[in-house]
C-alpha cells in the first residue's frame, strides 16, 4: 500500500503490512497474531514526518475516536480524546462548549495521539499546560500504560515519546484539563495584531481561534495543495554570551528570552537570511512566506527534502555558527 495518502509531505513510499485501527481492543489482538512484525511505526495525520524509504514491518494508522467528559466542577473539565481524533475537529469542538486552554492551538494539522509527543505549540501555548495524563499502549509489554503529566517530560517541541519512550508506545487517548473561566493568552504579538485587524473589541476563544487561524492561513501552506509538515526545524536557543557574539557580527538579529540566561532565536529568519526562503529546486522548496516550512510543489523525494534540509543546515552553520536542529521525524 502507498502511504502517498497518509503524510502530508506527500511521500508515495509503501508499507510492507497496514492496519488502520478503530478500537483499543484490537492492539493485544494483532500483537498476538501470528507472524506479527518486530517493527511497527504509528501515523496520525502524518502530518510531522518526512518519509525517506519504504516502511518495513507494520505501518499502524492510529484511527481511534471517542471524546468523554470525565468529570467537572466549578472550575475546569476533564476531557478523555480518543488518539485518532482530528485535532484541530477537537480545539473547535472545545472552543464551542465554552472550554478554554486549546485556542491558541488552532488549525494545528495531526491528530490528538501526536499532540503529546512533540509537545505541540502556537502562539505562546504548549499543549502540556492543557494535558493532565496520556494513555497509550506499550508493545514491550503488551498492555496499556497511563503517564501523568510529569512523567511525560514534556520540553520545547519534545517529550518522552520522541525519547526513550520512541518507538516503544502508542499513544490511544490524552485526557486535557481545560478551563471554564478563559486566561486569554495574547502574549504573541502577532495576535494582537490579528484582533486589531479583525475589529474584536472584547477578547473570547473564539475570537482568538479566530485571529489564529487567519494568521496560520496568511502564513503556512496548506497542506491540501502543498506538500509540507510545518516547521522543519526546531528555533535553536542558545546561551546568552554566545548570542552577544552572534549580535556583534548580525546587528538587528530577533531573539526572545527563554528563560536561565538562555535566548531563542526564530530558525525561519536566519534561514532566510542565508538566502533560502522561496527558493526552488525541481519539486524540493523553501517556502515564500515561512522560510522553517520546506515544501514538496508535487513529485520531490523525501530524499531531495532531506538534501535540501542538510543545505539549509550547513548555510546556517556557516553564516550564523548555529546548528539547526530538524523538528520533522525523518523515516
Ligand atoms: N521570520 C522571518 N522569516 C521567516 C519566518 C520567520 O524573519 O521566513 C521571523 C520573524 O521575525 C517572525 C519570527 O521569525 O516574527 C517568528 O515567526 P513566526 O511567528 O512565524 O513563528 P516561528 O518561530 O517561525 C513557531 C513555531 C510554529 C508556530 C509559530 C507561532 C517552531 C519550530 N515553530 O514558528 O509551529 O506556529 O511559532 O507560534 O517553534 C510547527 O511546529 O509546525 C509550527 C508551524
Amino acid at each position: 500500500i502507498s502511504l502517498k495518502s497518509y503524510n502530508t509531505f506527500g511521500m508515495d513510499v509503501p508499507a510492507e503490512y497496514f492496519f488502520s485501527l478503530t478500537n483499543e481492543t484490537e492492539l493485544a489482538e494483532i500483537v498476538a497474531a501470528k507472524g506479527f512484525p518486530k517493527t511497527r511505526k504509528i501515523l496520525g495525520g502524518g502530518s510531522n514526518v518526512l518519509l525517506t524509504q519504504p516502511v518495513d514491518g507494520l505501518l499502524l494508522l492510529n484511527r481511534l475516536k471517542g471524546i468523554e467528559l470525565l468529570k467537572e466542577d466549578d472550575q475546569n473539565v476533564w476531557l478523555r480524546v480518543a488518539g485518532g481524533e482530528n485535532w484541530h475537529d477537537v480545539v473547535l469542538y472545545t472552543i464551542e462548549k465554552g472550554w478554554a486552554g486549546l485556542e491558541n492551538l488552532s488549525l494545528i494539522p495531526g491528530t490528538v495521539g501526536a499532540a503529546p509527543i512533540q509537545n505541540i505549540g502556537a502562539y505562546g501555548v504548549e499543549v502540556k499546560e492543557c494535558i493532565e495524563t496520556v494513555n497509550g499502549w506499550h508493545w514491550g509489554e503488551k498492555a496499556f500504560v497511563s503517564f501523568v503529566k510529569d512523567e511525560c517530560r514534556f520540553d520545547y517541541r519534545d517529550s518522552i515519546f520522541k525519547q526513550k519512550l520512541k518507538d516503544k508506545v502508542m499513544i490511544t487517548s490524552v485526557i486535557f484539563k481545560l478551563n471554564k473561566k478563559a486566561a486569554f493568552n495574547t502574549s504573541y504579538g502577532a495576535i494582537t495584531e490579528e484582533l486589531e485587524k479583525m475589529g474584536v473589541t472584547e477578547l473570547s476563544i473564539k475570537a482568538i481561534s479566530d485571529a489564529v487561524i487567519a494568521i496560520r492561513r496568511s502564513k503556512l501552506p496548506d497542506p491540501a495543495k502543498i506538500g509540507n509538515a510545518g516547521s522543519f526545524f526546531k528555533n535553536p536557543t542558545i546561551t546568552l554570551a554566545e548570542f552577544e557574539k552572534i549580535e556583534e557580527k548580525h546587528a538587528g538579529i530577533p531573539s526572545y528570552a527563554a528563560g536561565n540566561k538562555k535566548i531563542k532565536l526564530p530558525a525561519g529568519w536566519l534561514i532566510e537570511q542565508c538566502g533560502w526562503k522561496g527558493y526552488r529546486k525541481d519539486d524540493a522548496g523553501v517556502h515564500k512566506k515561512q522560510a522553517l516550512v520546506l515544501v514538496n510543489y508535487g513529485n520531490a523525494k523525501g530524499q531531495e527534502i532531506w538534501d535540501l534540509s542538510e543545505e539549509v543546515i550547513i548555510s546556517v552553520w556557516e553564516k550564523f555558527g548555529i546548528e539547526l536542529e530538524r523538528e520533522v521525524q525523518v523515516w
